[in-house]
């Protein structure tokens, strides 16, 4: 049977970590869906648009890769397109208890659903969405955070970011 997981987020925006995480599940699984979802406790900076059209040109590539973006539930996602886990990086003890809860939440909706995850690259275990928003908003070299093609487009839309 192939295996399909999905590596859900808010990519907002995508950051060498994720693709980092992208890269090694799409060596690991059949099929990988990148799912840019929606995060009942953040305000996105870009669109949905803009996020899957950044990750289409980063992992452009990557055969086995698909990027999608859906409201709604990723377990009733998950369930509906059969795919079986979720991949998610872990970078410190400090995302520990969240992505603890979410994936007992999901399991919880969802029994069918494990949680896998992948201890992120030492190189990246500092970077975060968040932190690529606040340097480049104070006008920080972000090259060493986003992919490079799609850097220029990702620097100009948050030089004016507050
Ligand atoms: O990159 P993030 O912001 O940490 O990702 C969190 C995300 C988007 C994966 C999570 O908020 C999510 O799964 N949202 C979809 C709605 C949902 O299913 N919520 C319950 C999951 S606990």
């Amino acid at each position: 049977m192939k295996t399909k997981i999905i590596c859900p987020g808010s990519f907002d925006p995508v950051t060498l970590g994720h693709i980092d995480i992208i890269t090694r599940a799409s060596k690991m699984f059949d099929e990988v869906v990148v799912g840019v979802l929606k995060n009942a406790e953040k305000t996105p900076c870009f669109t949905t648009d803009e996020r899957i059209c950044f990750l289409k040109e980063a992992v452009n590539g990557l055969d086995n890769v698909e990027i999608v973006g859906f409201d709604g539930l990723l377990a009733e996602y998950a369930k509906d397109k059969g795919i079986t886990a979720i991949v998610k990086g872990l970078r410190a003890v400090s995302d520990f208890e969240y992505e603890f809860q979410q994936a007992l939440t999901n399991k919880k909706l969802n029994p069918n659903l494990e949680t896998v995850f992948l201890t992120c690259n030492s190189e990246f275990t500092y970077l975060s969405s968040s932190m690529v928003k606040q340097v480049a908003s104070l006008g920080g070299d972000i090259s060493s955070f986003v992919p490079e093609c799609v850097h220029d487009k990702i620097l100009e839309r948050l030089k004016n970011f507050k």
